[in-house]
């Protein structure tokens, strides 16, 4: 029988969800057993892992992702490169859950964003947006003989849209509520907040990128500590707020700009950072890293208060990706948002370290169903519309 013809008479599925952000700290892969399709969805986690790179990977791909300073050629290789990493992470994820992959029906993979240009940028007379995901899906499809869906995100570009951020659809198939004003938050290298009204369509749904989640922190703390990340906030904790140095960050246009809208290195990269080593001269490095944990919860709480206060005054907050680690972070948030309630995802029963890896397993399942889900309320697109590429293993 042919494989789609196959998967979608099953009811239930093992699929595997691949995801790595834009923070490059490792390939998150999770193996989820997925029931239904839409908004009758019911999945259950069965195994997770981090999947880590190579040394020095991380350093080589954001090199590669800078104008000026990547190339085609690394690009090509790139693409390839990750396809068997993904599918490397696929073996050892479902090694984890003692499944062999003969019985795993689908893999839904994020692939690693190395270009966001959501803006219309003019070429040859034609406007053209552009985001590019490397990881090829037909490579893991051939590396580990599953149905891969991948690149779901120039679909919505295609149709007038950010192609960002995607997770809402999945936000609000596992987290909607019929009492709460609940809004999630992903703080990955990104943040990006989603806020589901009580009782809402999909219609109703609001997100959009806030700005930098640990990007910021990571990079000063590779300068100033020589360490990829601030484990647990610590450095943070010890550390006293620079308000000038809030001021000046808060001056990026992007934080005024209305949703839609979403970002990447491109704002909060290099030269970002630069700006703040230039104006933070002199401070010490715990108070650096402070200001710019801080700024993190900062700017989501402000524009939360800007762009969604009014219409959905929310009730909780539900805290997910590695910023959920951060206790800095996790304490401002619970000062900034109070009285709502703060937590993290895991209280609501789904990890805050897997939660992007199976909303891409999901959104595979959507795809193979023939179901929209990208959320044009959210990414600006002139209509709901199936994601992806399907790939035969
Ligand atoms: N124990 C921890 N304490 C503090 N920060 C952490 C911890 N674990 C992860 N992080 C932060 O989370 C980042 C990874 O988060 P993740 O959700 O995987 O982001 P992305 O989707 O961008 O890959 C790391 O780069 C680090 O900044
Ligand atoms: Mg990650």
């Amino acid at each position: 029988m042919h494989p789609l013809i196959q998967l979608l008479k099953k009811k239930n599925k093992l699929a595997i969800g691949l995801m790595s952000g834009t923070s490059v700290d490792s390939i998150d892969a999770v193996l989820v057993e997925i029931a239904g399709a839409g908004i009758s969805t019911r999945f259950r986690q069965r195994a997770f892992i981090a999947h880590p790179f190579p040394k020095g990977f991380r350093e080589f791909v954001l090199h590669n992702s800078l104008p000026g300073s990547g190339n085609v050629e690394t690009i090509s290789t790139l693409n390839v490169l990750l396809a068997q990493f993904f599918a490397d992470a696929v073996h050892a994820v479902a090694r984890k859950a003692r499944i062999p992959l003969s019985k795993i029906d689908l893999i839904g993979s994020h692939g690693q964003t190395v270009h966001h240009l959501p803006s219309p940028q003019n070429f040859f007379g034609t406007d053209v947006r552009s985001t590019l995901q490397l990881g090829d899906p037909s490579t893991i499809a051939k590396l580990t003989g599953i149905v891969t869906v991948g690149d779901f995100r120039p679909a919505d570009m295609a149709l007038g849209g950010q192609g960002a951020p995607l997770v809402p659809y999945f936000d609000f198939i596992a987290f909607r509520s019929a009492t709460k004003h609940r809004a999630l938050l992903n703080i990955g290298g990104i943040a990006n907040l989603t806020v589901l009204p009580k009782n809402c369509t999909v219609n109703d749904v609001r997100a959009f990128d806030t700005g930098p989640g640990n990007m910021l922190v990571d990079a000063l703390m590779k300068k100033l500590y020589k360490k990829d990340f601030d484990r647990g906030g610590s450095a943070a904790l010890d550390g006293e707020i620079l308000p000038e140095l809030i001021t000046t960050m808060f001056s990026e246009p992007y934080f005024a700009q209305k949703p839609p809208k979403s970002t990447g290195r491109e704002l909060f990269g290099e030269q970002f950072i630069a700006k703040i080593l230039n104006l933070s001269r002199g401070a010490r490095s715990q108070d650096i890293i402070a200001t710019a944990t801080e700024f993190t919860p900062l700017s989501v709480y402000q524009q939360y208060v800007r762009f969604l206060q009014r219409k959905f005054p929310i009730d909780e907050l539900v805290v997910s990706g590695g910023g959920a680690h951060n206790m800095f972070m996790m304490e401002a948030l619970g000062r900034y948002f109070s009285p709502a309630r703060v937590t993290t995802s895991n209280a609501l029963g789904i990890s805050s370290d897997a939660k992007e890896a199976i909303c891409f397993g999901l959104l595979a399942n959507e795809t193979i169903a023939g179901n929209p889900s990208n959320v044009p309320a959210v990414t600006g697109a002139s209509r709901p519309t199936v994601l992806g590429k399907i790939c035969l293993p």
